[in-house]
């Protein structure tokens, strides 16, 4: 199939401005699990304001026909060779929420329409009889689908970008599909490619066999390139393959170099250090602001935060059946539930917190049974004190953001992590522990830095309950204490940007320095 196509956003703006395609699995407003979609719901927007216009390019889920965004289909088709099977799709186009940045879907329904909240399918994972959670055995060949498609559908769709910014495992191949001879990226036809980390943990990592299935030459199975330990790696795919790499916060760009967080990776990633940049992640404040969401039960801003917060506090006690005391203390906490999000704490610190009197906790998640069972049994002990929902919704997670005094991250580790960030919008006061983004982003309530007015949160080091413990106390204590100097932490919190313009600039400066004419 032909098409001429004009590249979105080209016809309207200078020919020097550069296309940027990010790929990603998950997208704000069309599919969900986590920080990934609300990195790149927003971030292309912000570049397109400034002059990087952007397309994104997504898989087609179930949930994505159940969000019921605008979407109209396009007369171009994709056919992906795999496992000896010719594997059609369909491209779809709709637009980010600004609606300008053009969104591209892939569908292909065998693949990416078998999610179901009602059964525990997600996006990566389904849910087994016995509860626990497992990925889908498929989930190579429907990523390495994706991706081919996408490099299929840049041809069909004639677009012509200058960067393919890849995002996470499931793109990690884009960079070496790209590559492959006859393809749009392949003999220096001036595609560039940029792959960004946003949690090491995940690395799709599959049997060898899958190599051929997938189109991929066995040339490449060497320690070098696609092999890890024997197997295929996408994560190490994308950091070998794309020429610039980045993750989401500074600290974690020195963290993942070394053996404890690089989850096997470190040797490769301190290889390529020359090529690796830390970007912290922003907050969409068209969504993410009290002075106007929709969501929550008042607005307000740092001006009638006490106010707001109290009329949101009462409706998010009515939620959940807890009593409405206005001055009891109301921890918040919005999380996938794995491991990494710091459960293993919570478990202990939670019983010696709720013991003190008024104290209540509000839990909203969805995750692994063990930690859905603890959190249920936390809430059976302590039922006048603990509110409890064990799914995904949007919604509420506003409502505990906005309602909430004091919001918990005691993360074992966290690349970024967006939370902590809505929360300083929010007047939430966070609880951290001190790692990757958090570290980076939250500034720890001592004598000195409320001297300087800089005190925005309470951190803590060790991963252990009891430091989560203390640091939570210490909250308190500051709640219960000193309403004067709480409102002070408060209202620095809330009076920080972390909008995405100053790190959409830092994406632009790598963008620049990729399309730089070489000497
Ligand atoms: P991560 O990407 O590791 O999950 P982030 O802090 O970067 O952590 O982002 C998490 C995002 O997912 C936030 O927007 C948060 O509100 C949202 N989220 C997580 N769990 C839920 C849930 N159960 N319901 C609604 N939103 C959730
Ligand atoms: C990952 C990380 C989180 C980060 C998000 C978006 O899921 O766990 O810290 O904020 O990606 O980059």
């Amino acid at each position: 199939m032909v098409d001429d196509a004009v590249a979105p956003g080209k016809a309207s703006r200078p020919d020097a401005s550069p296309l940027i395609l990010h790929a990603a699995s998950e997208v704000v407003g069309f599919a969900k699990t986590g920080g990934l979609a609300d990195v790149v719901g927003s971030l292309p927007c912000v570049l397109a304001r400034h002059g990087y216009p952007c397309v994104v390019m997504t898989p087609l889920y179930r949930s994505t026909r159940a969000a019921r965004v605008p979407m109209q289909a396009t007369p171009h088709r994709v056919r992906v060779p795999l496992a000896g099977r010719e594997i059609a799709g369909a491209i779809w186009q709709s637009t980010l929420a600004d609606g300008e940045v053009p969104v591209y879907l892939v569908e292909q329904p065998e693949f990416f329409e078998r999610d179901d909240p009602v059964s525990g399918a997600g996006l990566y994972q389904f849910t087994r009889l016995d509860g626990t959670r497992v990925d889908y055995p498929d989930n190579a060949e429907r990523y390495a689908f994706f991706c081919q498609a996408v490099v299929q559908a840049i041809e069909r769709l004639g677009l012509r970008p200058a960067i393919v910014h890849a995002h996470d495992w499931q793109t990690g191949l884009l960079p070496v599909y790209l590559q492959k001879p006859g393809h749009p990226g392949a003999d220096g036809a001036g595609i560039h490619t940029v792959f960004t980390i946003h949690n090491i943990a995940y690395q799709g990592v599959f049997p060898a066999e899958v190599l051929p299935r997938i189109g991929l030459d066995w040339r490449l199975f060497n320690p070098e390139q696609l092999e890890f330990y024997g197997q295929l790696n996408c994560l190490k795919a994308g950091i070998v393959f794309a020429e610039r790499i980045t993750t989401v916060s500074a600290r974690y760009a020195l963290e993942i170099q070394t053996p404890y967080f690089g989850c096997g990776l470190q040797g490769v990633l301190s290889a390529r250090r020359d090529r690796l940049t830390g970007i912290v992640n922003g907050v969409d404040y068209r969504i993410w602001n009290p002075a106007h969401d929709p969501l929550i039960a008042s607005r307000y801003d740092s001006s009638n935060v006490s106010e707001g917060k109290a009329i949101c506090k009462a409706a998010l006690q009515r939620r959940f059946r807890l009593p409405e005391q206005p001055r009891a203390p109301l921890l918040g906490m919005v999380s996938r539930l794995v491991e990494q999000k710091g459960l293993d704490l919570l478990r202990e610190a939670a019983p010696p917190l709720l013991a003190e009197d008024g104290v209540q906790l509000v839990v909203l998640g969805d995750g692994e049974p063990a930690y859905r069972r603890m959190l249920q049994e936390l809430q059976a002990r302590y039922p006048q004190q603990v509110g409890l929902a064990l799914t995904f919704d949007e919604g509420l997670a506003h409502q505990i953001e906005a309602g909430a005094d004091i919001y918990l991250m005691p993360s074992l580790y966290e690349p970024s992590g967006l939370n902590q960030l809505y929360s300083l919008k929010y007047g939430t006061v966070p609880v951290v522990r001190a790692t990757g983004g958090l570290a980076d982003t939250i500034v720890d309530v001592t004598p000195e830095t409320l001297a300087s007015g800089t005190a925005t949160g309470f951190c803590f080091t060790a991963y252990a309950g009891s430091a989560l413990l203390e640091a939570t106390r210490r909250a308190l204590a500051l709640y219960r204490g000193d309403r004067e100097r709480w409102l002070q932490v408060v209202r620095t919190g809330m009076s920080q940007d972390w909008s995405w313009d100053r790190s959409a600039r830092e994406y632009q400066k790598l963008y620049d320095q990729l399309l730089a004419p070489a000497d």
